[in-house]
């Protein structure tokens, strides 16, 4: 088995923090999203991965290398444009050969990996399995309608009729049968190559495509409120370690990690909260539910809910929740006005 992982795209939901970087590298508790997949398809045993990059792959290729930090060998697929994930299927073809295949979206977390996808997939053997979870909005995801045996009988991509609240998540595993699919299904009505449609196409060809439930943790990081839940979904399991240093006017309650050469001083930490190495905390509070970067200063402030990415600078900001602060990024107080420099795309709510 082979493993084929999506890393292009335009992140248009993560603006602005796209504008600068792949979507697949914002850090959830100071790791890239993308290397929980990594981790998660090393885990299952597969050694062999693609990895389908678009305009922003330098980077990709940057963080992830050949994939020995991970136990993997890694091959780059360019996508000149992002024209759907069956598209990506599409033009890894040659790569995937005859191989049955994990397809991996890149922007997805599964806290307790993938590994129970695969067992399933190797008791059952059908030409195409998915992973479904239930969800409170189907309306923003693909959805699959089971048979009692867990058949898929139909699948839906982000549909506002009420079809199923059964969600597609981002971990497939594919028989070679998917390369007739890809190959037969015209574009959607928005242009891309969809591999809902991809799906269909083997259900209605009496292909048997299944559907497996993960009832762990699982997140689409897509968007900006749920790449703060992942984050504390992660923080959520942290083992606490302070390997920086914590002044005695400082007080630490619940699971809290301080870098190296981070130092708090004058400070509450209140965990799940991680303060990133080389980080600066001082006359704050800070936390739960909190990561802080690399190379950060929080002065002044009290912060939660929220993450920081690296260099990000806080500085007599009241009171800072379910925020997401982009690198080398400022934010400072002055009395009795907003001044403020906010990026392309930005969401700024300003408290009354
Ligand atoms: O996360 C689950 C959902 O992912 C499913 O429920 C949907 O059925 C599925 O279509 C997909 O929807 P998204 O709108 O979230 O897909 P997104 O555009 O975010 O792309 C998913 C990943 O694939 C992401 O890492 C970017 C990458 N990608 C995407 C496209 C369209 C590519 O590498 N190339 C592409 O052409």
């Amino acid at each position: 088995m082979k493993a084929l992982v999506l890393s292009g795209g335009t992140g248009t939901r993560l603006r602005p923090f796209s504008h600068s970087l792949a979507k697949q590298l914002i850090p959830v508790a100071n790791k890239p999203v993308l290397f929980y997949g990594l981790e998660a398809i090393a885990a299952t045993g597969v050694r062999e991965v693609g990895v389908v990059v678009g305009e922003r792959g330098e980077q990709i290729q940057r963080a992830v290398g050949d994939g020995a930090a991970f136990g993997l060998r890694v091959t780059y697929i360019p996508q000149d444009r992002p024209a759907g994930l069956a598209h990506c299927v599409l033009i890894a073809e040659d790569f995937l050969g005859d191989d049955d295949f994990i397809m991996y979206l890149g922007d997805n977390v599964f806290l307790s990996g993938i590994q129970e996808l695969t067992d399933a997939y190797d008791a059952v053997r059908p030409d195409a399995m998915i992973t479904v979870q239930k969800v409170a909005d189907p309306a923003e995801y693909g959805v699959a309608v089971n048979d009692a045996n867990g058949r898929v009988r139909r699948l839906v991509e982000k549909s506002r009729d009420s079809v199923s609240d059964l969600a597609v998540a981002g971990a497939y595993v594919f028989s070679p049968a998917v390369h007739r699919a890809v190959r037969a299904i015209p574009p959607s009505v928005r242009g891309e190559l969809e591999i809902t449609d991809a799906l269909q196409w083997m259900v209605d060809r009496d292909l048997r495509v299944h559907s497996h439930r993960y009832d762990g943790y699982w997140k689409d990081t897509g968007k900006v409120a749920d790449l703060l839940d992942c984050n504390r979904a992660v923080i959520g399991a942290l083992e606490p370690c302070i390997a920086g240093t914590v002044d005695r006017r400082s007080s630490v309650s619940g699971p809290v990690v301080v870098g190296k050469e981070a130092e708090v001083v004058g400070s509450s930490l209140i965990g799940p909260l991680i303060v990133g190495a080389g980080s600066t905390v001082r006359g704050s509070t800070v936390g739960p539910h909190t990561t802080i970067g690399t190379g950060c200063l929080v002065e002044d402030s009290t912060v939660a809910d929220s993450v920081l990415l690296d260099g990000a600078r806080l500085s007599g900001v009241g009171h800072l929740r379910h925020s997401l602060v982009g690198r080398d990024a400022w934010l400072t107080s002055e009395p009795g006005a907003h001044r403020l420099v906010v990026g392309d795309d930005s969401r700024v709510v300003i408290g009354a």
